[in-house]
């Protein structure tokens, strides 16, 4: 859906309607929508501002209640940063001491709010005309920042006497991702170039991102929020304070609405010591020789940390090693510690089965189990599947660990295996 369906909303009749109606009800749009067409409102306006309305609640993950005085399309939404994640991208901003940023492919407006929030100024630049007006209605209440129709790529940034550019490229197309960065709009390498003009330069990236393709000097930043990795942020120059490498940012689900400190979502990092360029290949442990070697605990990092390539770092400082060969679950005997808690999730072992689905049919039966939290790493089959063919109907409850165990080198000692686990108490973290 591209941003023309918007027009009726952008008049003064359009706009009041907007603003009178009711927080969005599935069950209830349907009778709204009826009541403001007899009430004389055009159909078309209507429908706009019911769409808008769904898109506003839907927004509210995003950005807050920041969300019920912006407009948005679903695509638009669905590529914003959220406010909790651009939030960390404009500290490094105004810690960097900048004046003056260009957000390159500023879509809805999401990077550029945050970074309007700290006071700085912004050059907003989006090339589709639909989206920049979006941009422009969002960005209304920030007097300090411009936004700009044009080419990225085609702005003076030294003639507007920009001293800092922070890119967010497409990259998506007729609904489907983009893998190779080189086709990104704009392409990775053309916004990487703009260092020659522009020294300190921010760039969202796909976190799935090659660390080949990463600038050997800069810092690389995963986040995750709730448990989501989300992005990776490539920070050049004095963007870069931790210096270059990698490095996981875990931030919790922003809480709901409250004014309460203690209720702010916790944002943990942990980098990886030995790693000064991020475009080196993560270090991959040898794994458990076999299911005998497992220890009292098994360990899932953070998605954010395993993209990072800090399993190894984790797996060390928890004296545990990867179950099987290039499988991000750890086992040993160790909790986490305070300080490494917050970026791994770990279980106790209670017994380790093969990966057989009628065994496991057998299993369910046997012990009445009629729920089942199912993880899986390195094994052909889906949590779908196997409740499928397992059919739990019974009272209890488990959890299982679907992976490879042992070392994948030797075909007879790499099984398939179910570790079931139980929860273990978290070591308390100190609120930062
Ligand atoms: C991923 S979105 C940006 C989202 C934004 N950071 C936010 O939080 O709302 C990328 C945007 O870049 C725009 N774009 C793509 N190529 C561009 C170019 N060459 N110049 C300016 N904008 C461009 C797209 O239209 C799209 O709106």
């Amino acid at each position: 859906m591209d941003a023309s369906h918007l027009a009726p909303l952008l008049t003064p009749a359009g706009w009041a309607l907007l603003a009178d109606l009711p927080p969005y009800d599935e069950s209830t749009v349907l009778s709204v929508g009826a009541r403001l067409r007899e009430a004389g409102h055009p159909p078309e306006m209507v429908a706009a501002a019911l769409t808008q309305q769904r898109l506003r609640t839907r927004a509210e993950a995003k950005f807050g209640p920041f969300a019920s005085r912006m407009l948005f399309t679903p695509d638009a939404l669905e590529q914003a940063t959220r406010l909790v994640v651009s939030a960390h991208h404009a500290a490094r901003y105004e810690h960097a001491g900048v004046q003056h940023v260009a957000d390159l492919g500023c879509g809805i407006g999401g990077d550029a709010m945050a970074l309007a929030g700290l006071g700085l100024r912004v050059l907003a630049v989006e090339s589709d005309e639909a989206t920049a007006a979006l941009a422009t209605v969002n960005l209304m209440v920030f007097p300090e920042v411009e936004v700009l129709c044009a080419d990225a790529l085609e702005v003076d940034l030294t003639a507007r006497g920009i001293d800092a550019v922070f890119a967010d490229p497409a990259r998506r197309s007729h609904g489907h991702r983009i893998a190779d960065p080189e086709q990104w709009s704009p392409a990775l390498g053309r916004v990487l170039a703009l260092r020659d003009d522009v020294g300190a330069l921010g760039v969202k990236v796909a976190p799935g991102i090659d660390h080949a393709a990463l600038p050997t000097d800069a810092h690389v930043q995963w986040a995750s929020v709730g448990g989501e990795v989300v992005e990776a942020g490539i920070w050049c120059g004095p963007l870069a304070a931790e210096g270059p490498g990698r490095s996981a940012l875990v931030l919790s689900d922003p809480p709901p609405a409250s004014d309460d400190p203690r209720d702010a979502p916790s944002a943990r990092v942990l980098r990886d010591p030995d790693c000064h360029d991020p475009s080196t290949p993560p270090v991959h442990l040898a794994p458990l020789a076999d299911v005998g070697a497992l220890g009292v605990y098994v360990h899932e990092p953070d998605g954010a940390a395993i993209r990072a390539g800090l399993v190894a770092h984790i797996a060390e400082r928890l004296d545990a090693a990867p179950v099987g060969d290039r499988i991000a679950y750890l086992s040993g005997d160790a909790l986490p510690d305070a300080s490494l808690a917050p970026f791994v999730h770990s279980w106790r072992v209670r017994e380790v089965l093969p990966l057989n689905l009628k065994m496991l049919k057998t299993r369910v039966r046997e012990h009445d189990i009629g729920s089942l939290e199912l993880h899986k790493r390195g094994v052909p089959v889906t949590p779908d599947a196997v409740r499928a063919a397992v059919r739990p109907h019974g009272q209890a409850h488990e959890t299982w660990i679907m992976t490879r165990v042992g070392n994948a080198g030797d075909a007879q000692r790499a099984r398939g295996a179910v570790i079931v686990v139980e929860p273990c108490e978290a070591p308390t973290v100190p609120v930062s």
